[in-house]
C-alpha cells in the first residue's frame, strides 16, 4: 500500500520508514522493527532522540507560548539565553546570533550579510560543496545534475567557484 500518497518525494529513493518512535541512537517502525539512526536527523537531534532534557524544555516552553512572532519583534527568553550561551564560547566580536530553521537558510543569511556588510555582489563557493537545496543556497553548490532542473538560478556571473 502506497501510503505516502499525499506527501512530496524529494528524492528519487526514499527509505519509506514508517516511524513509529525515536528514542536515544535508535528508530523503530510501525512494524516494531528497530534501527540504529546514524543520521539522527541530520544532527538535529545530536543529542539522541527525545532526550529527557531536551523534551522537558521543549514542554516547558510549550505551556508558556509556541510561535509568537520571528523577525526579532517579540522577544522569548529562551532565545535569549541561546544567544547569551553562544556568545560566551566565541569571540568576543561574534556576539550577535541569528536563529534559523535550516542549513540553507543559515547559507541564505550569510550570502545576504557579505553582500551587505561588503557591498559587493560576486560570491566565491567551492567545487564539490553543497549548500542547500534553496534558491541562493543551490546556486552556490556544485551538483549542476540536481541544479539542472531549476536553472536559471542566481545568475552564475555573480559567483565564482575555487578549488577545494
Ligand atoms: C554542509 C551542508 N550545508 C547545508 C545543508 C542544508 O541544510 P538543511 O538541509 O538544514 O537546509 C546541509 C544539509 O545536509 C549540509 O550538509
Amino acid at each position: 500500500m502506497y501510503l505516502h500518497k499525499n506527501l512530496a518525494d524529494t528524492n528519487q529513493h526514499p527509505y519509506r520508514i514508517d516511524i513509529a518512535k525515536a528514542e536515544g541512537i535508535y528508530v523503530v517502525d510501525t512494524s516494531g522493527k528497530k534501527y540504529i539512526d546514524f543520521i539522527s536527523g541530520i544532527s538535529v537531534s545530536n543529542l539522541g532522540h527525545r532526550h529527557p532534557k531536551v523534551v522537558a524544555a521543549i514542554k516547558e516552553q510549550l505551556d508558556r507560548y509556541m510561535h509568537v512572532m520571528v523577525f526579532g519583534e517579540f522577544y522569548q527568553e529562551p532565545q535569549i539565553n541561546l544567544a547569551k550561551k553562544l556568545a560566551s564560547v566565541l569571540p568576543e566580536n561574534l556576539n550577535t546570533t541569528y536563529f534559523v530553521n535550516s542549513g540553507t537558510e543559515a547559507n541564505e543569511a550569510a550570502l545576504k550579510l557579505a553582500k551587505r556588510y561588503t557591498g559587493r555582489s560576486k560570491i566565491i563557493s567551492c567545487k564539490g560543496a553543497y549548500h542547500g537545496n534553496t534558491h541562493g543556497s543551490m546556486s552556490v553548490s556544485y551538483n549542476e545534475t540536481k541544479k539542472n532542473t531549476f536553472q536559471t538560478l542566481v545568475t552564475k556571473r555573480s559567483f565564482y567557484r575555487i578549488q577545494q
